[in-house]
């Protein structure tokens, strides 16, 4: 995902837009830029690496002007350098894209034929150099761009400058969103409300297929068609878009920390005003459902993971769970009394987006779990389930998992009372046990000094290895991704039972055990595999309450969670997996919040 914002100003507008870029950065950080118009005359710096390299950059050689485009970049196509960094030019033509174009190929050949000649490894170029092409054909700015619309496929939020222009910007949306700002004889572009904060809290997310040209004096869009449209202009909730640390050192720190207020928010979202009824929309209704599909990336995967064993051992659904970059190649059988459920903190993640369109009118009807309200995933699935997260800025993602458990739990809830396996008295002793989340996580976070340790114990390490049953399996799965995501030391997950099918041949002095396991119904056979692993001198860190710590025996290294029901669990031991990947992170001195080679959400396929 890369991040795009645009400002014809009245003032100097290099500040803001960098203002805005840092506000962007959590996007993508492989190389920065900005391009502006100034007495008529475009110009542009650029930089490799992180934006404050790019703000180095224009102390040095600034960068005047009242009309302005920047991008922060997550590369896809050409490695991370000034080449390929953003805002692209072609003439008088600048552009800055986040998407992808998938005919940049054939393109490019055109283009070459036309003596235009490529500059860069990106697909981004050929954007530039095809509306060039058509203005030295003779067509005006907004001709040009709308000709070279037609041209494009693939995905693509886009923000043009153009020579001589000073008082023009024009933005386009395919498949990546992008917003007006309006302010009080300025006027912005960016990628999300984030982005235009600092200027303006009026915004209009172009629909998709929209384009738009942008004065100081207004917008005029225009739809696929060409056709002029309306959109709506909407005020945004300035606290949604608060990208600060709060004291923390990290925004992952932060992120973590406020999770028991995020709950509490998604309970009382989700909750009925008295807290003992569920309180969806009533198209929320499974009570004709015969099969539930969850698709999601990442985390949100293993968020559906957990989810699948609730919705099937509390609301006796079958319950299919694809990994979004893998659903639709496999052809999925569906059926049309079935409910697809999207999970997905931005809400703009490719593979994800694809796969709720690859469903589209084959199912009764689809759900988004997401934290993005106007997400495109938020949009375009039947019903739109906030999280309630708030922005999440460390790549890793935190609260946006808990968030998501917590309304996948509520939902299989509502699965089993619409289908009769919860009457309203089960359904708010089932709810009680949900509403203990926010002090039993508050209790969990209260052991960081611990796992701080702990994280000091495995630092060194070149290989580590969860461990879960049943519905802690997942949760090794997600701790294993949030330690090689962030530390970069290589972790895997597996379930307890599986080890000794093959995996227990790692085992040895050098290669920490992590054991995800509150006391329940599979834990004598979870303290089996522990011994299994420590009599060939692995190095068990059992993550338990007391009862099962007591019960395991001496083991390598434990950390004592607070007790909690089965119910709950999942969500509750998804905290010490986090801090156990930041602190591990920090003794390794890795980047927390960017670390490389991500980015915050993946808008390509
Ligand atoms: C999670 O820590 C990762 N950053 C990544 O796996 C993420 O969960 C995945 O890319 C899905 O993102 P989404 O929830 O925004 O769709």
């Amino acid at each position: 995902m890369c991040g795009i914002v645009g400002v014809l100003g009245s003032h100097e507008v290099a500040p803001l837009i960098l203002e805005s870029l840092k506000r962007l950065e959590y996007r993508g950080y492989d190389s920065a830029g900005i391009a502006t118009v100034n007495a008529g005359k475009l110009d542009r710096r650029r930089a490799v690496g992180k934006l404050v390299n790019l703000s180095d950059l224009m102390v040095h050689e600034a960068l005047p002007g009242k009309a302005g485009i920047g991008h922060t970049r997550w590369a896809t196509h050409g490695e991370p350098n000034v080449a390929n960094a953003h805002p692209h030019r072609s003439g008088p033509v600048a552009v800055v894209h986040n998407g992808i174009i998938e005919n940049f190929r054939p393109l490019r050949e055109e283009l070459a034929a036309a003596g235009i000649a490529r500059e860069s490894d990106t697909d981004t170029e050929v954007i530039a150099q095809l509306t060039r092409h058509h203005m030295d054909q003779g067509m005006d700015p907004q001709q040009a761009v709308g000709a070279t619309l037609t041209r494009l496929e693939g995905a693509f939020a886009l923000a043009f400058l153009f020579d001589g222009q000073d008082n023009l910007m024009i933005g386009a949306r395919k498949g990546s969103p992008l917003a007006v700002g309006w302010g009080e004889g300025e006027m912005f572009l960016g990628s999300d409300a984030i982005a235009l904060a600092p200027m303006t809290d009026r915004i209009t997310y172009l629909e998709e297929g929209d384009w738009v040209v942008v004065t100081r004096e207004g917008a005029t869009f225009y739809d696929r068609a060409g056709q002029r449209v309306n959109r709506s202009v909407a005020k945004i909730q300035l606290e949604q878009t608060r990208v600060d640390k709060a004291g923390h050192k990290h925004f992952m720190a932060k992120e973590i920390a406020e999770q028991p207020s995020v709950l509490g928010a998604g309970l009382t979202h989700h909750l009925s005003a008295d807290g003992h009824a569920l309180a969806f929309p009533p198209e929320v209704d499974f009570s004709r459902c015969d099969r539930v599909t969850m698709v999601a990336c990442g985390t949100g995967h293993y968020a559906t993971q957990v989810a699948k064993y609730w919705f099937e051992q509390i609301a006796g659904l079958p319950c299919d769970i694809d990994i979004a970059s893998e659903f639709r190649y496999r052809e999925p059988v569906l059926s049309d009394k079935g409910v697809g459920i999207f999970v997905s903190q931005s809400g703009e993640t490719a593979d994800t987006l694809a796969a709720l369109r690859h469903v589209d009118g084959k199912l009764a009807f689809t759900l988004g779990v997401v934290n993005v309200a106007t997400s495109s995933i938020a949009r375009e699935t039947d019903v739109a389930l906030p999280i309630l997260a708030g922005p999440e800025i460390s790549v890793a993602s935190t609260k946006g998992f808990t968030a998501q458990l917590l309304v996948l739990l509520l939902l299989a809830l509502k699965a089993a009372h619409d289908r009769g396996r919860l009457d309203d008295a089960g359904l708010a002793a089932k709810l009680a046990e949900i509403k203990m989340l926010p002090g039993t996580l508050a209790q969990a976070l209260d052991r960081e000094p611990e796992i701080e340790a702990l994280a000091h114990k495995i630092s060194a390490a070149q290989d580590v290895l969860f461990l879960g049953r049943g519905v802690m399996y997942p949760l090794a799965l997600e701790g294993a991704l949030k330690l090689k995501e962030l530390s970069y030391i290589h972790a895997e997950g597996y379930a307890s039972g599986e080890l000794k099918h093959g995996p227990i041949a790692l085992i040895d002095e050098t290669l920490p055990v992590i054991v995800l396991a509150p006391r329940d119904a599979l834990y004598e056979k979870t303290v089996s595999n522990m011994q299994e692993v420590m009599a060939r001198q692995g190095k068990v860190v059992l993550i338990s309450d007391r009862a099962g710590l007591d019960e395991a025996g001496a083991v390598w290294a434990t950390l004592a969670m607070p007790g909690v029901s089965d119910l709950i669990a999942p969500i509750v031991y998804a905290v010490p997996a986090q801090m156990l990947a930041y602190h591990t992170a920090l003794a390794r001195g890795t980047d927390v919040d960017q670390p490389r080679n991500l980015a915050k959400s993946v808008t390509v396929e």
